[in-house]
């Protein structure tokens, strides 16, 4: 099956409207063994997740570890582990990266510019992405119109040229308090971190929690430039395009 936007255009004239379970059934027929979900174990990752699970859907779920993760997290990934008892595939940086970024600049580049920062996250992101990737033709992820500007306009469906992917965005339409209902009425694990105002969350050094009225995005590198925030994962779903530069974070 050849992937591109023509395929995309289709998926989403047939499958808008549908329900979630529906078109994961859809979609999973469709790929067969070439359909993969990328969980951070956000909220609406563990929205996807218990779609996924509950209904034994043919897809693969996997997650990147980026070695620079909350302990939170990593009790999250350990819950839901324990509650559906279904395999979760661990993806992390190739270890001789690591070791030459941290041994040249040490474990806190990303701060000091922006083009440190996005070296991290190549070798800590989306070097292990191309791998978790590779042999698939369908990526699901838990991106939201509502979470940025930039992500306001994303299709259902799209294809990603950077890794010829197509990419689906089951909870396109979903509100952050649609998430947060079905969290809590399916008694589905999450991040504590959720409950002390995180709620976009990534690495520790790179997220902090927000104040009321900011951007739900605003606590993810909230030192840089809001046209800059972008680690490679959904480079070609984002273009940012206000700005909000305020100072670097100090090391205590
Ligand atoms: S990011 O690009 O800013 O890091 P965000 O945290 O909003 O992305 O998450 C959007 C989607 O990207 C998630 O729903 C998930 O599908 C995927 N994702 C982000 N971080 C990870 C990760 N560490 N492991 C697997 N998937 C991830
Ligand atoms: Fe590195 Fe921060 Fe990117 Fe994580 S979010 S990969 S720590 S720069």
């Amino acid at each position: 099956m050849t992937v591109n936007n023509q395929l995309a255009d289709e998926l989403n004239a047939s499958l808008k409207g549908k329900s979630i379970p529906d078109q994961l059934a859809f979609i999973a027929d469709k790929f067969e063994n070439e359909i993969i979900f990328s969980t951070s174990f956000g909220q609406e990752d563990q929205v996807i997740t218990d779609f996924i699970f509950r209904n034994q859907h043919a897809i693969k779920v996997f997650t990147l570890d980026t070695g620079r993760m909350f302990e939170e997290t990593y009790k999250v990934l350990q819950k839901t582990r324990e509650k559906y008892e279904q395999t979760i595939r661990c993806y992390f940086p190739q270890q001789s990266s690591v070791e030459q970024l941290v041994t040249k600049k040490g474990a806190y580049s990303f701060y000091s510019s922006i083009e440190n920062r996005k070296e991290c996250c190549h070798i800590r992101k989306v070097e292990p992405l191309q791998r978790a990737l590779a042999g698939n033709k369908c990526w699901i992820t838990g991106l939201r119109a509502a979470q940025s500007t930039a992500r306001h306009d994303l299709p259902l469906f799209e294809y990603d040229p950077a890794f010829d992917i197509i990419k689906f965005n089951p909870l396109l339409e979903w509100q952050l308090s649609d998430v947060t209902d079905y969290l809590y009425k399916n008694n589905i694990p999450y991040n504590s971190l959720h409950d002390k105002g995180f709620v976009s969350i990534g690495c520790a050094p790179c997220t902090r929690a927000i104040k009321k009225g900011e951007d739900l995005r605003a606590g993810r590198w909230w030192w840089e430039d809001n046209s800059k925030k972008e680690c490679g994962l959904h480079e070609t779903s984002e273009m940012e395009n206000n700005t909000n530069s305020i100072a670097k974070p100090l090391i205590k």
